[in-house]
């Protein structure tokens, strides 16, 4: 495979474990020097540390709170220290905490809106004046099918997801003329430690409504993400991409 991103600086936030950890991997086996960075700390130093002696690149592991305003540009500080720029982010962190409408806490909605969607924002802005400088930047956003059709007991996590996709299509529109391009991916149902705690019963009835008849595997949603942060999709700012086979369609 031809290494589409020698020299590139790549931040991945939640990337610890599960999709993150794939697009960090993905990233790094085409070259990237890649940030790991994650509220828990030991899982983002073993997955920079797998990533360091299975590929030729630098790793970083990070600790951040996406949620949290100094501890993301403490993050994003100790980046331009280590590297000097950075090129590609993806804000990929997030959570769920899922319960009927009427029994939802304002903790549960707080909470979600905070590390979902208030994260991307803060990372984005952190990130961009660096990007601006440079007049390069590629900004992938992770979001969720749940953003664009909702789902029952997810009004937190679907009007999070749902806020990344407006977000993604303002900055798209401020970023372009300094030939910064930010996008998002919308996944279906992908096996990770997310989905796995979910009831069997749910995950059959999640299965039954994917045309392609699969759950899909984080490395579905990595290649994509490193599509988007490639000179391939170079033309594409604003777009949303579901990586959820067919199932929203
Ligand atoms: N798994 C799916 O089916 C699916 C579908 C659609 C969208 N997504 C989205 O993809 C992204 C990754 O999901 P996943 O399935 O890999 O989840 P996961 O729970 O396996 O991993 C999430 C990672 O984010 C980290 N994290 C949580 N809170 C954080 C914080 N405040 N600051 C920094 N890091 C934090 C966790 O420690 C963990 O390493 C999420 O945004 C999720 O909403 C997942």
């Amino acid at each position: 495979m031809s290494l589409r991103f020698t020299d590139k600086v790549a931040i991945v936030t939640g990337a610890g474990r599960g999709i993150g950890k794939a697009i960090a991997r993905r990233l790094a086996s085409e070259g990237a020097k890649v940030v790991i960075c994650d509220i828990d700390k030991e899982s983002a130093e073993k997955t920079a540390e797998e990533i360091r002696k299975e590929f030729a690149t630098e790793a970083l592991a990070l600790f951040v709170d996406v949620a949290d305003e100094n501890s993301v540009n403490a993050m994003v500080g100790e980046v331009i220290k280590a590297f000097g720029k950075i090129d590609i982010l993806v804000n990929n962190a997030g959570i769920t905490r899922d319960d009927l409408l009427l029994r939802m806490s304002v903790e549960d909605w707080d909470k979600v809106i905070s590390v979902n969607l208030k994260s991307v924002f803060l990372c984005t802005k952190a990130v961009a004046r660096h990007m601006v400088r440079q007049r390069f930047g590629r900004i992938v956003n992770i979001s969720s099918v749940i953003g664009l059709r909702g789902n029952v007991g997810q009004t937190n996590y679907g009007a999070s997801k749902a806020g990344i996709i407006g977000f993604t299509k303002s900055a798209a529109r401020e970023l372009a003329g300094r030939n910064i391009t930010v996008n998002a991916v919308a996944p279906g149902y992908i096996s990770t430690e997310m989905t796995e705690k979910l009831p069997n019963e749910l995950k059959e009835q999640m299965l039954r409504q994917v045309p392609l008849g699969r759950p899909g595997q984080p490395e579905d949603v990595a290649g994509v993400v490193a599509f988007l942060c490639s000179d391939d999709a170079s033309y594409i700012t604003g777009e949303i991409i579901r990586v959820d086979g067919g199932m929203a369609m």
